[in-house]
């Protein structure tokens, strides 16, 4: 296995460092594109109960989002500039403060905190909960998504939806199996490198990021995602007992969600009366 060692470098905490360039490692990402396609999936709750069962929901529209693991905001803030009342959550302080500023900077409200997307509490109840981008495979044990779905189920109306994607193992072998970048912005330079341990289902990357202002301070970050096929992800949403699959597709498409694509993303709806919604602490 290909590795750039480097000694010298202090280990910090996942997107700690890399939130300060994510935005240029993340500029191939349609962002408006993918809010479109969000904005349309969100149509599948809008179908009142007497629709054919895969399109049933409250009747009730859309308004307020909240994203689990938002980053830097870039789909909140698309989301936002279309009308919807959004929030976000991340763990990384450092994204939070990115996706502040970004939401900010365009004038909108900045509802955004530090959150493990496991252990969400608050006590607004919104119509949609997201997760994109790969973030649910953060959850590296079983156990993790099922505190998810059953958490995500509480901060969700009845009839209300969680949209998430997954990256899957076809993306990993395909693409960053063994995958080294190296590139650099204003402020840092950096090498990523991406491996994946198909015998684990883990996809690992490492970054080596040098401070431009300071050379001497070089900073190392691991992110560890765990790689899920759909009938897991299935499994885990029907042990939840929270929640109806209602549409599960390839990529940014409509077609069935396969294995050979590179994401899928699940659209799943609340079942009504499975679980009221939660009497957190914090208003948001
Ligand atoms: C690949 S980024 C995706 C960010 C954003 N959704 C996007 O589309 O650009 C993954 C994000 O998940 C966050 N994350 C990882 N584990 C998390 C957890 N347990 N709870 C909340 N956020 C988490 C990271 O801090 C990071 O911002």
């Amino acid at each position: 296995m290909l590795w750039i060692s480097s000694p010298r470098a202090a280990e910090v905490e996942p997107y700690s460092c890399v939130a300060e360039f994510y935005d240029h490692l993340m500029r191939h990402v349609n962002y408006p594109r993918w809010a479109d396609y969000v904005m349309a999936l969100f149509a599948l709750a809008d179908h009142p109960e007497s629709a054919a069962p895969a399109q049933r929901g409250s009747g009730r529209r859309v308004s307020h989002v909240l994203e689990l693991a938002c980053g830097t905001g870039q789909l909140l803030t698309e989301l936002a500039r279309s009308g919807y009342q959004v929030y976000g959550c991340d763990r990384a302080q450092a994204m939070v403060a990115a996706a502040r500023r970004r939401l900010l900077q365009h004038g909108l409200p900045a509802s955004v905190w530090c959150a493990d997307m496991r252990a969400v509490v608050t006590q607004i109840e919104v119509d949609a909960v997201l997760c994109l981008y790969d973030s649910i495979n953060y959850c590296l044990q079983e156990e993790d998504l099922q505190h998810l779905f059953i958490g995500v189920g509480q901060l969700v109306r009845s009839g209300g939806l969680f949209i998430f994607d997954i990256c899957t193992q076809h993306n990993c072998r395909r693409n960053f199996r063994d995958y080294v970048e190296k590139d650099a912005t204003a402020d840092f330079s950096y090498t990523r490198h991406a491996y994946y341990k198909p015998y684990q289902r883990l996809q690992y990357n490492e970054f080596i990021i040098v401070d431009e202002a300071n050379r001497d301070r070089v900073l190392r970050e691991k992110h560890l995602q765990r790689i899920y096929t759909i009938k897991e992800i299935r499994a885990q949403v029907a042990a939840s007992g929270r929640w109806r699959e209602v549409a599960c597709y390839s990529g940014m498409s409509r077609r069935p969600g396969s294995e050979k694509a590179e994401r899928v993303h699940f659209v799943l709806k609340r079942i009504p009366g499975s679980e009221p919604a939660a009497s957190g602490s914090d208003p948001r």
